[in-house]
Parts: C-alpha cells; sequence; structure tokens
C-alpha cells in the first residue's frame, strides 16, 4: 500500500496512442504494445459464419476508438474475466474495414489502477477546480433576492450529501459533460448564459431562472454512478430518469411555507427543460423564465456534443463526420478548426 499509494511512484504504463490519435491518424503502420487503456461497451457478436468475436470501445480521457477481438486471438486476451469498466493494456494493430476503423486486439490483459495514470484514462476536472466551481455555485445562490428560494437553494446544495454527489456527478454517461465534475460544468455554463441572455428579457424572473437552472438537472447526482473508470446508469436512473428524481429532491426539500406559485415554477422548469415530449420532457416550455432555461440547455449540451465530435472524429475527404445520432446529422469540420491532439 505504501508504495502502491504514492502519487509519486512511476507508473508501468503510460500512454504511448491516444484514442483520439488512432482516431485522426493516417498512419496505419504502428504497432501499438502495452498501450493502457478502459474498456466500454463490451458486447459477443459472431461473423457471418457463426465465429464469436467481441466488439468493444477502447477509452482514454481523449476519447473513444472501437475494437474487435477475433476468435484466434481471445487465448492471448484473457476474455473470459473481461468486463464493462476493467483497466487493460493492449497489443495491436489500427485496421480500417469498410471506411470504419477499429483496433484489432492481439493481445490483453487486464492491470490494477496503480499500474497506469489513471488521469491519463479517466476525463475528470481537478478535485480544486471542483471546490473553486462549487463555491462560484454557492456565490450565485448568495445573489438570489428572494429569501424563500435563496433558503430552498441553500438547503439543497449545502447539504452535505448532495454537495459531495452534486460535485463527484457527470452530465450524461457519454453524450456531454460525462466526466465526473461535468454537472457542476454544465450547470455554470448555463447561469453564464442566461446571465447574458437575461438583460433581454425584463419580464422573466432572475431569481427562478437561476434557481430552475441549478435545480434542473439535480436528479442526475442518481441517475448516475460515478464508478473509478466510468460513469453508469442506475438503476433508478433507467426506472424513473433524471426529472422525476429532481422533482422527488427538490420536494423533499420544500418547507410548508414555500410559495406555491414558486413551486409550481420551478417544478415546471424541471419537467420541462428537455424542450420536447420527444426529447424526454413530459412538458414543453410553458414560461418565459422555462423557456429562458431550456435554451441554455440546449445550446451547453448541444455545443458541447459538437466539441466532442470535432475533437475525437475525423472527417471524410468533404470535411464531414459520421451521422452523430444526438446531433442527428453529420458534423461539418470547418477549415479554421485545428484538431489539437493532447500531449503526452
Ligand atoms: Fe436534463
Ligand atoms: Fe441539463
Amino acid at each position: 500500500m505504501a508504495s502502491q499509494g504514492n502519487v509519486n511512484t512511476p507508473r508501468k504504463y503510460v500512454k504511448n496512442y491516444w484514442a483520439q490519435h488512432l482516431f485522426q491518424t493516417d498512419d496505419f503502420s504502428n504497432v501499438i504494445e502495452q498501450e493502457p487503456f478502459i474498456v466500454f461497451n463490451l458486447r459477443q457478436h459472431r461473423t457471418s459464419d457463426g465465429t464469436p468475436y467481441l466488439r468493444l470501445e477502447l477509452g482514454d480521457r481523449t476519447g473513444r476508438i472501437p475494437a474487435r477481438i477475433w476468435q484466434e486471438d481471445f487465448e492471448r486476451c484473457n476474455i473470459t474475466e473481461l468486463k464493462e469498466g476493467d483497466i487493460v493494456v493492449i497489443g495491436g494493430l489500427l485496421t480500417e474495414f469498410n471506411g470504419k476503423r477499429y483496433i484489432r486486439i492481439t493481445e490483453l490483459k487486464r492491470v490494477t489502477e496503480f499500474e497506469v495514470e489513471l488521469t491519463q484514462l479517466v476525463a475528470n476536472l481537478l478535485q480544486e477546480d471542483v471546490e473553486k466551481l462549487y463555491k462560484e455555485l454557492l456565490d450565485i445562490i448568495g445573489t438570489i433576492q428572494d429569501p424563500h428560494i435563496k433558503k430552498l437553494l441553500e438547503n439543497i446544495f449545502k447539504d452535505p450529501i448532495i454537495s459531495e454527489a452534486f460535485k463527484r456527478s457527470a452530465a450524461g454517461e457519454t453524450v456531454h459533460h460525462d466526466y465526473p465534475g461535468g454537472l457542476l460544468e454544465h450547470t455554470l455554463e448555463m447561469v453564464h448564459m442566461a446571465e447574458a441572455i437575461l438583460p433581454h428579457y425584463p419580464e422573466a424572473n432572475r431569481d427562478i431562472v437561476i434557481a430552475g437552472i441549478l435545480l434542473h438537472d439535480i436528479g442526475k447526482i442518481i441517475e448516475y454512478e460515478t464508478l473509478r473508470t466510468n460513469i453508469r446508469r442506475t438503476k433508478k436512473g433507467h426506472l424513473l430518469g433524471h426529472i422525476n428524481l429532481g422533482i422527488e429532491i427538490v420536494n423533499r426539500f420544500l418547507s410548508e411555507d414555500f410559495p406555491e406559485e414558486y413551486k409550481l415554477h420551478l417544478f415546471h422548469i424541471i419537467l420541462s427543460h428537455h424542450g420536447e415530449l420527444e426529447y424526454g420532457s413530459p412538458l414543453r416550455p410553458a414560461t418565459i423564465e422555462a423557456i429562458i432555461v431550456s435554451v441554455v440547455d440546449g445550446a451547453s449540451s448541444k455545443v458541447k456534443q459538437y466539441q466532442k465530435e470535432l475533437r475525437t472524429k475525423k472527417p471524410d475527404e468533404y470535411g464531414f463526420g459520421e451521422y452523430h445520432k444526438y446531433i442527428r446529422t453529420r458534423v461539418y469540420f470547418s477549415p479554421w478548426i485545428t484538431q489539437n491532439e493532447e500531449e503526452v
């Protein structure tokens, strides 16, 4: 424990080929050896002639790349115990078939978190940054004028269990802000956007907008769990979803004298923030505050998805990425976008 727990101990396996690089390079000649990754989306498949093989994704903090383990390589890959979230070191080759690239894994072994530099593999906000952002969130609560709304927010965000969970939570498994601290980052991004547009709409109640933003995704602290190497949707997350879970949390903190009109407005924001029924909201926004929250939520999450696509994918010869199921089109990689690779 003494030497393993020491952050200064040199790690045995460090990154040579980042997922982002492997997705974008045109050089297929490199032999990948002892490269650390995290395993995602592990599935058993069969080829057209019935031969079993494994499909998976290999991830590090720069992104994910598809991978395959063919039956002939099973023995050297020790696949029987392999599961999602495992840290592995692999050997293999970058391959392309029908325009789709993947890593053919020829060797794989599971390793412990003490043998790798976990920060190279897991996207994460630094703890000091998380604390700084959370302090900013509490300062924002300090600017709320209405004493009932202020008290409600203080009771929720100063609750020790909620504050710890909120700092750790991601805003999603894979779609946007999908790393610990991501929910906090997403929430504050929305506050900044709302502050910029609120002066244009004097009819809107700032307290309701800001409170609505802080609370709109709070159910995600229960919808997702943050594991050591990945984010996973919980049973409650699957069965109830963060909108219902958010209402449940806020309900627990409402005092008897909390004004009914405010309660309706805040609940309406939580229920309608996805904007459209097809995006999982049971209601469409019916108040000016709810439409503002929904618009800045869409801006924060969609732009982040574009950024991620530009950072982690490779465009075709015309500059288009593959069809993106959430953006619902193919993203165009504008010529002025430089793809900065992560430095090792
Ligand atoms: Fe949401
Ligand atoms: Fe959101």
